[in-house]
């Protein structure tokens, strides 16, 4: 009785496992059209296109996450102006990518050139009408000066974001002188974008200010009133249509993890992030955006927008599977994991270094090198953001 019992069982059991493999065949197939169709049909419907705000330029300053070129213009050198950057789009551009930036995405979306970086003067010149990047790797909010006081030592000196402000102002000035009126009215349907931040907290971190000691020494403040003080001066030019971005999940980067790695008491999050520091990210976006309040209150003509990098990267990490990536905290393009807590970590991106290795499909990777996204998390996060500044710019009214 037992023995038939058993195998009758058994055979149910097997029945149910044919019944169940079935099933998930089905599960997979319908989830990989699930997958596959809104993919491709999103990018085509769900995501609007920025064209139809009217936006006939676009100018940028800040950091390498949207540097397209402009270090890499004075320093041929530099690991970001070789390959394998830029190896998914064939060309090295001095994106520090493997190909195009959010900014890129932005621009295609508004139907634009992309934006050419300001060192180059043949090109800037060239696309005196559609803008220009004045972006710079490893820009801070606040000059070297300024970080000296509060103790932070700069490594190297990148162009802050008052020598960018100069060489807008150099640019408009020469522009203006040529084309008065016609600028006057290009400025007044730009786009004006900022991304600041990330350096100096970076740099803060390096030289081991903890995060209590950065709070209570007014470096979000400053950086923050940095910002509002160069938008000042951006709409006083004559800028109506402001995009500035908050900072994005920076303890999700290779270099952040692998900073707190000797630390027994950092904790993370499910996907490996350092708390700590996505805690502080959100603390500056916080202030950041009180900021902006005040500014909107002060230019009601003015359309500032937050720019959400933080929960458009908390969308591409919750969606991940979806979206098709495989590795969310780890480089595609990184050295050796025996080189990596070296000195020269805390100095450079590794990518492009002695003993290089690149991953097979960037595209199933969020980061590029140690701090930097890839091109596919890049056109992921600038979907998430053109979808969410689309009515924010009332391109629709
Ligand atoms: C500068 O821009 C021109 C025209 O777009 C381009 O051909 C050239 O490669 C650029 N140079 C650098 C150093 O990026
Ligand atoms: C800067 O560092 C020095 C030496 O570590 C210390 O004596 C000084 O109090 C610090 N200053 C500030 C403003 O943190
Ligand atoms: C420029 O902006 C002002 C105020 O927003 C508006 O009244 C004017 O029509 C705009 N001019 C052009 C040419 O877009
Ligand atoms: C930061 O701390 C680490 C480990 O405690 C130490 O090796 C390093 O020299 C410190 N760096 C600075 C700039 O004080
Ligand atoms: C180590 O992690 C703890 C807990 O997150 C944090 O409070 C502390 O500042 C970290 N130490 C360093 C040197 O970053």
């Amino acid at each position: 009785m037992r023995k038939k019992k058993s195998r009758t069982i058994s055979f149910l059991e097997a029945m149910a496992i044919r019944f169940l493999a079935l099933f998930q065949v089905l599960i997979i197939y319908s989830t990989s059209l699930l997958i596959i169709l809104p993919q491709n049909s999103c990018n085509a419907s769900n995501i609007p296109d920025l064209e139809q705000c009217g936006f006939n330029a676009i100018y940028n300053l800040g950091t390498s996450i949207s540097d397209t070129g402009n270090s890499a213009v004075d320093n041929p050198s530099i690991w970001q102006a070789k390959f394998p950057y830029g190896e998914t789009i064939h060309e090295a551009t001095g994106r520090p990518s493997d190909g195009l930036l959010i900014i890129d995405y932005i621009a295609r979306s508004a139907d634009l050139p992309l934006v050419v970086p300001y060192k180059n003067l043949s090109a800037a010149h060239l696309s005196a009408c559609h803008g220009v990047n004045f972006a710079y790797s490893g820009a801070t909010a606040l000059s070297k000066e300024a970080l000296a006081k509060k103790n932070i030592t700069l490594e190297l000196t990148n162009p802050s974001l008052d020598v960018q402000l100069g060489w807008l102002d150099d640019y408009f000035e020469g522009f203006c002188n040529n084309v008065k009126e016609d600028c006057t009215k290009a400025l007044n349907s730009s786009l004006f974008m900022m991304n600041f931040g990330t350096n100096d907290y970076g740099s803060a971190f390096r030289q081991n200010h903890s995060m209590e000691e950065i709070k209570k020494n007014n470096l979000v403040s400053d950086v923050v009133e940095a910002m509002k003080q160069a938008l000042k001066k951006i709409i006083n030019r004559g800028a109506r249509k402001v995009l500035v971005f908050g900072v994005a999940l920076d303890g999700c980067r290779p270099i952040s993890i692998t900073m707190q790695s000797a630390n027994k008491s950092a904790t993370y999050d499910r996907f490996g992030c350092v708390k700590d520091n996505n805690d502080f990210c959100k603390y500056h976006n916080e202030v950041l955006q009180e900021g902006l309040k005040e500014l909107r209150e002060q230019h009601r003509d003015v359309q500032i927008v937050y720019g959400d990098l933080y929960n458009a990267m908390q969308s591409v990490f919750d969606d991940f599977q979806s979206l098709g990536f495989k590795s969310l905290t780890k480089a595609c393009c990184d050295v050796e994991s025996g080189e990596r807590v070296k000195a020269i970590l805390y100095k450079d991106k590794l990518c492009g270094a002695h003993g290089t290795i690149v991953c097979p499909k960037p595209e199933e990777y969020v980061y590029w090198d140690n701090a930097h996204w890839t091109q596919r998390a890049n056109q992921q996060l600038a979907n998430w953001i053109i979808q969410d500044i689309f009515p924010k710019f009332q391109c629709n009214a």
